[in-house]
This record gives structure tokens, C-alpha cells and sequence, in this order.
């Protein structure tokens, strides 16, 4: 599949997804959104991707946000419809059966925050910006922004960012944990692939397990996440990897995983 807005490549079973609109520092328009949720659909269903990295075409963005000048324009019923499809993308990223990783590469604002914290992880360059500057433009982040933020960094310095617009170095946003590591521009590709091919060799299932453990017990109260914690524990044990995995230990080899 041929996209106009994205550069989609596989390699080892990492399949890496570019948003590629450079001249407007990548911005999310109505048709990238789309596609991006082709690409998405293409990976979800693709046994043999084992872990997916976005990134931003150019050295200056990953995302600049939600385009301007195409919301300028928008009535309310417009807008409406921009977020819940934005956000279906986000949900969709953040609910892919593989794991997701950031790798962010410049400035993250507003959409460009939100599709990084859709991700299961953050790895930034040391020149990355992040922030949600709606305020400035007379909106609020409108791709889940204002719910992921705060379960991210909790709700006081998310507000902080929701309502000040600032923009923060990839520094901060470490030491409030809005991303995990801060690489060289240059390293920051293969490390993010390091950390795919890691994560790629771990057996599949309980990847994708641990995953859904994470973002569903998070909108559960504390008894009930561990109770389906239990659940998806339990699951693992109607697995090959289980086997696999726990033999291999006890024989001292190294284990096999076939995601079954
Ligand atoms: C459309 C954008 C854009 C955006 C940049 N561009 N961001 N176009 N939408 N979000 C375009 C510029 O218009 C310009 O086009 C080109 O990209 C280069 O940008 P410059 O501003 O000239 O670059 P620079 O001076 O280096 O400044 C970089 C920047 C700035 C600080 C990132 O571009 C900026 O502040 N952008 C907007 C960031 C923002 O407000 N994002 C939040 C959007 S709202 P030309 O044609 O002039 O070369 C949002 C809501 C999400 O995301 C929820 C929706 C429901």
C-alpha cells in the first residue's frame, strides 16, 4: 500500500511508519489521519511485525500539531467530527496489539504531543520540544491530550502545560516522565530499533498482555485492575511461550518464542 503522507517501512519485523508532511513540520490533516489509520490497520494485521516506531520526516518536527489552516475553517460540527477522528487514530495506536514506540525527533505540539503519548513509549532527541499550545490558537488539545497528559505526568503540571501553551525541552520532559530517554539526533533511529528488537524477542503474548494490563487497569479502580490483572496472568499459562519460556530457564537455554 502506497500512502502520500506517510513513508512506511519493515525491516526485522519492525515496521516503521513516517509521517512525512515536512514543509508544515508534519502537521495531522484530515487525509494523513486517514491514512495513518490504513497504516495502522495494515500493521494490526500483519503477524510479522513485532513492533512499531512513528517518527517525523525532516530534522526539525515530528509533529507541529493538528493543521492550522485546515481547522481554521471548521464550524463546531467540523471540529467535533476532527477530534473524534483524530482520537479514534490515538485510540487505535494506543490499543494496537503490537507494541508502539515514539521516536521524537523534534517538535511534538498539541496532536504531535498527543500522538506521542498514544505510544507505549517515548524516546525523544536532545533537540525534541513538547507541548500542547492550543490556548495560544483559542482551542484545547482535542486528541485526548488533556486526558493522557495528566495520567502521564498527573494532573497538576499537565494543567500547567494545558493552560500556560508552553513548550518544554525533551529534558523536562523526561524529569516530569513524559518521555523515557533523550538520545543525539542521530541515535535517536537506532535506538528506537534497539529497543523494538528488544521488546521484539520477549515472548509476544505476554507483551501484548502486559500492554493491555497497563491500559486497562489504569481506567479501573485498584481491586478490580488487579482482579483482571489475575485474569490475564491466568491467560499466559494457556500459552506455548509458558511453556517455552519457563523450561527454557530451568534448563538453561535460551527460550524460543513463537507467540502462541
Ligand atoms: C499547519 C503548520 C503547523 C501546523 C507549522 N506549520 N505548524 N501548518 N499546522 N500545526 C507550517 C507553517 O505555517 C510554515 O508553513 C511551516 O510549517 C514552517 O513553520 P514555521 O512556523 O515557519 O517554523 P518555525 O518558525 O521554525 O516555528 C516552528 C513552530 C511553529 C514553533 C513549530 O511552526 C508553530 O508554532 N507551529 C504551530 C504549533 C501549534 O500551535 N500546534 C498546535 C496546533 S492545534 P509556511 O507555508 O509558512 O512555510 C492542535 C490541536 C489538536 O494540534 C487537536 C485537534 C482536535
Amino acid at each position: 500500500m502506497s500512502f502520500e503522507h506517510l513513508l512506511f517501512t519493515k525491516e526485522d519485523g519492525i515496521a516503521v511508519i513516517t509521517l512525512n508532511r515536512p514543509k508544515a513540520l508534519n502537521a495531522l490533516n484530515k487525509a494523513l489521519l486517514l491514512e495513518l489509520s490504513s497504516a495502522l490497520e495494515q500493521v494490526e494485521n500483519d503477524s510479522s511485525v513485532h513492533a512499531l516506531i512513528l517518527t517525523g520526516a525532516g530534522d526539525k518536527a515530528f509533529v507541529a500539531g493538528a493543521d492550522i489552516s485546515e481547522m481554521r475553517v471548521m464550524t463546531p460540527h467540523e471540529a467535533r467530527a476532527f477530534a473524534r477522528l483524530g482520537q479514534a487514530v490515538m485510540t487505535k495506536i494506543e490499543r494496537l496489539a503490537q507494541p508502539t514506540i515514539a521516536a521524537v525527533n523534534g517538535y511534538a505540539l498539541g496532536g504531535g504531543c498527543e500522538l506521542a503519548m498514544a505510544c507505549d513509549i517515548r524516546l525523544a532527541s536532545v533537540n525534541a520540544k513538547f507541548g500542547q499550545p492550543e490556548v495560544n490558537l483559542g482551542v484545547i488539545a482535542g486528541f485526548g491530550g488533556t486526558q493522557r497528559l495528566q495520567r502521564l505526568v498527573g494532573a497538576g503540571i499537565a494543567k500547567e502545560l494545558l493552560m500556560t501553551g508552553d513548550m518544554i525541552s525533551a529534558e523536562r520532559a523526561a524529569a516530569i516522565g513524559l518521555v523515557n530517554h533523550v538520545y543525539e539526533a542521530a541515535e535517536l533511529l537506532p535506538k528506537a530499533k534497539e529497543l523494538a528488537k528488544k521488546i521484539a524477542q520477549k515472548a509476544p503474548v505476554a507483551i501484548k498482555l502486559s500492554k493491555q494490563s497497563v491500559n486497562e487497569g489504569v481506567n479501573m479502580d485498584i481491586d478490580r485492575a488487579l482482579s483482571h490483572e489475575a485474569e490475564l496472568f491466568a491467560l499466559c499459562f494457556a500459552t506455548e511461550d509458558q511453556k517455552e519460556g519457563m523450561s527454557a530457564f530451568l534448563e538453561k537455554r535460551s527460550a524460543r518464542f513463537e507467540g502462541k
